[in-house]
């Protein structure tokens, strides 16, 4: 019985294939069209396995359906994570039927085979951006906030999400979780994994590259904001902590039924106090300039995130601001080290 990753060449996926293979005696396989996700990173995962044979990878397309379904022939698969997606919110406004194709459609199709293979659980990687803006400022956002996306990545996952809980409702032996992440950031705390998008659009790791002169400057796109410094303020939870939650969840379902969950640390903090953070980890003072606020850039998103506290008795380890800035610090470091030997 294997478990199927998809998109596991990519950042949080990696990392959850990682912890996989250190905490479990699970095989794994990863499908992987290598879009956005990297070769070196599959690369880096297998040289974790110790027998080299718990880990198998496909190179392949979620579109290609046929394909895919002669991957579930050949093996058994019983289990499923499934991070492949498009995701950045940006590029989704530009190209909405990309989105909806690489995101909705080729999760209508896995889900479609999941359940003829008689897969049991489904893990599915969803997002804060099903919620839409916050009905009042500053309210912390649970599961059962009004889902209401301004974006097409946001609309893509919660139809995404309306297909696994309706083809679980007439499939008994089909349970899923469905996870919406909050800003998931940091990197794996031994270094060997982390955060490499291109063209990067998260914070994190570009205030990071600019601590590293990789960038000339960082932008702070708004001061006016009615929060403490006027920055804008979200939740950051360590893609450590994140990938552990995935973990979890496989364990949680032989018991319990379906449920959707956020992934955050119910807590935020602002633009400043990133920028900052990243300063004092790197001892670096780089150049911070201040743009305008960019339209659909709500002032606080902070997860409700007492359900999965409560109900999977989960305790996060890496709920630290500085942590999360140093483990990603170190990766960038090591990484363009790798690439300029
Ligand atoms: N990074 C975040 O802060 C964040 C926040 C919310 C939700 N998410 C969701 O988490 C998941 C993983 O995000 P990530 O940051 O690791 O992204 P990523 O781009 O690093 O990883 C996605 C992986 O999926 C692969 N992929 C994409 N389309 C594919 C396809 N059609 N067939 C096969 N492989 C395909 C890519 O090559 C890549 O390796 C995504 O579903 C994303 O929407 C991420």
């Amino acid at each position: 019985m294997q478990v199927l990753v998809t998109g596991a060449a990519g950042y949080i996926g990696s990392h959850v294939v990682k912890q996989l293979l250190e905490q479990t005696q699970k095989e794994i396989i990863i499908i992987d069209n290598l879009s956005t996700g990297f070769l070196h990173t599959v690369d880096t995962l297998k040289a974790i396995d110790s027998t080299k044979r718990r880990l198998k990878f496909y190179k392949e397309d979620l579109a290609n359906f046929e394909s895919i379904e002669k991957i579930f022939k050949e093996n058994n698969i019983k289990e499923i994570i499934h991070f492949a997606a498009s995701s950045q919110v940006a590029e989704s406004i530009n190209k909405p039927l990309q989105y909806y194709l690489n995101n909705s459609v080729n999760t209508i199709s896995l889900v479609n085979i999941a359940v003829k293979y008689g897969v049991e659980k489904f893990v599915f990687s969803s997002t804060a951006a099903v919620y839409g803006e916050p009905e009042q400022t500053g309210q912390l956002i649970s599961e059962e906030c009004l889902t209401k996306p301004i974006n097409p990545y946001g609309s893509s996952k919660l139809f995404s999400e309306q297909v696994i809980k309706d083809a679980a409702k007439v499939n008994k032996n089909f349970k899923y979780i469905i996870y919406r992440y909050f800003n998931v950031a940091g990197a794996d705390v031994d270094g060997k994994l982390g955060e490499c998008h291109d063209p990067e659009t998260h914070l994190i790791p570009l205030v990071v590259k600019t601590a590293l002169d990789k960038r000339d400057s960082i932008t702070i796109f708004g001061t006016d904001y009615g929060t403490k410094d006027g920055t804008c303020i979200r939740d950051y939870i360590h893609v450590c902590d994140l990938a552990d939650v995935h973990i979890k969840a496989l364990d949680f379902l032989e018991n319990n039924e379906s449920d959707i969950f956020n992934c955050g640390y119910g807590y935020g903090y602002s633009v400043k106090e990133v920028i900052d953070s990243v300063k004092k980890v790197s001892n670096y003072d780089f150049k911070v300039n201040i743009g305008v606020k960019r339209e659909g850039d709500p002032s606080i998103l902070v997860a409700n995130c007492l359900k999965i506290k409560d109900k999977m008795q989960w305790k996060p380890k890496y709920n630290s601001l500085e942590l999360i800035c140093k483990t990603a610090l170190k990766w960038e470091e090591n990484f363009s080290k790798e690439k300029n030997d």
